[in-house]
């Protein structure tokens, strides 16, 4: 066994511990009142990459959260890394239903419980944790590193677009580098080419000033919450289809060639829905359950309220009723283009007697990369090598905004090499990362630098 690998082995615990330690910070930054908390995590980890021997770190003002900004470039002449990820974290919401605390990192049956310990603390530690080893082993890097780790991911990376255009030259990297997606299962190691983007709206619809007596005024007045349910219900057609004008017309289909590699794939399809708790499939006509979920968009609402949902009843007839409803996008989508249709569509669905506002709260634009790039390469033979074991090549379905800005503003190739599980309950309560996947992944991310420098 080489050096790097043994000491990988050998200090498996206290990698976990640096990740425990930043999991404890609770760097929400959905909520004003974590904003605090967001810094001091971007301070912990700044601190954390001059520990690991990574020369220059500071953390970065921006109109929002700040950036994480780091770099070590002691390799003249090796390929340079830009690695992206975020330190920012859902809101644990609700509380009652994690079985242990989420900023209390809790270890349980090989998996580690905790709010990011996947998304994206986890898998941002790894990287960590491969270079803390190449220093140790070595005193150096195989390649030279940038990193930029952000606080607003989970909130739509807003000011990061003008961060990346101020510091364009310091950014300068021949590749960027993203843990932050899945892989097919615990030991089938996966390398992401393509992610959808998202249109993320709010419908407010309102009827009568105040609230009335439904006995007193029903029938005379139109409800905003029916009305706002008809709305819904004609976003999308009973194949599943959305029903907004033009929504498909920019789809790049899938090639018959896409569809056989998609079938090829070691994905549990029965599994995968049975996990979810949902009785069964249901979606686009047509496509399979991975096509649905990776290459096709669609239209979901996240939340809805109106009226009263107390306890018992009340007879009401309610004065307002939202949505918040989003899109997730595939290539060729446009995401401004989709909202105005999207708009247009709402207004046409709704009827007559209320007033109608759509809010377009952010979007994402889709992600594809060329697989085959000498870069995507070396990524799939360090995870070949980690996992002794073929990766499958992987569209998502999630979307993280930064990666189109990447390839527009910097004009470079990306890697995305991500080690989550379907189960791991990410944006939910008891989130968890395998222990085999941050072992594993760590490994990847170690032998990746290697694989860099050759490539
Ligand atoms: N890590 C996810 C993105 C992801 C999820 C990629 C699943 C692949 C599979 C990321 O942190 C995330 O959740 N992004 C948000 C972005 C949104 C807030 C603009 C998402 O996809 O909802
Ligand atoms: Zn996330």
């Amino acid at each position: 066994m080489d050096a790097l690998t043994q000491y990988l082995d050998q200090n498996r615990e206290r990698f976990l511990d640096d990740l425990k330690a930043v999991l404890r910070i609770p760097s929400v930054s959905a909520q004003p009142g974590h904003a605090a908390d967001v810094r001091r995590c971007a301070e912990h980890v700044a601190a954390h990459l001059r520990t690991i021997g990574i020369t220059h770190a500071e953390v970065v003002d921006t109109k929002g959260h700040p950036v994480v900004y780091g770099e070590w470039l002691g390799a003249p002449g090796a390929p340079t890394m830009l690695l992206y990820g975020h330190y920012d974290v859902q809101p644990p919401e609700p509380l009652e239903l994690w079985n242990t605390k989420p900023f209390e990192p809790t270890e349980r049956d090989g998996k580690l419980y905790a709010r990011g310990a996947c998304d994206d603390k986890g898998q941002v530690y790894m990287h960590l944790s491969a270079m803390a080893a190449h220093f140790a082993v070595n005193g150096r890097l195989p390649v030279n590193v940038k990193l930029v780790i952000e606080g607003e991911e989970e909130v739509g990376s807003e000011h990061l677009e003008a961060f990346l255009r101020q510091w364009k030259d310091r950014l300068a990297a021949d590749v960027i580098v993203v843990s932050d997606t899945s892989m097919l299962g615990p030991d089938q190691p996966s390398l992401c080419y393509a992610l959808r983007g998202l249109v993320y709206t709010q419908v407010e619809v309102t009827g009568p000033a105040r609230d009335l007596h439904s006995g007193e005024f029903g029938g005379a007045v139109m409800n905003p919450a029916n009305a706002l349910g008809q709305i819904i219900a004609g976003l999308k057609d009973a194949d599943g289809r959305v029903t907004v004008k033009g929504f498909y017309d920019t789809v790049r289909p899938l090639t018959d060639l896409e569809r056989a590699a998609m079938r090829e794939l070691p994905f549990d399809e029965a599994g995968f829905i049975r996990e979810s708790g949902a009785p069964g499939p249901f979606g686009e006509n047509g496509f399979s359950t991975l096509e649905r979920i990776t290459a096709r968009p669609t239209l979901d609402v996240n939340g809805m309220w109106s009226g009263y949902i107390g306890e018992g009843a009340k007879t009401v007839l309610p004065s307002f009723a939202a949505a918040k409803i989003s899109m997730r996008l595939v290539p060729d989508q446009e995401p401004n283009a989709i909202f105005r249709a999207f708009e247009a569509r709402v207004r046409e669905l709704a009827q007559a007697g209320v007033t109608v506002k759509v809010i377009h709260h952010h979007g994402a634009v889709p992600f594809m990369t060329d697989p085959g790039h000498p870069m995507m390469q070396a990524a799939y033979r360090a995870l070949a090598r980690s996992w002794s074991k073929k990766p499958s090549l992987i569209r998502e379905g999630g979307s993280i905004p930064v990666m189109a800005t990447f390839q527009q503003v910097l004009g470079l190739p990306s890697i995305l090499m991500g080690f989550g599980l379907h189960d791991d309950q990410v944006h939910a309560p008891n989130e968890k990362y395998s222990l085999t996947s941050f072992h594993g992944g760590t490994k990847s991310c170690a032998y990746l630098y290697e694989e860099l420098a050759r490539a």
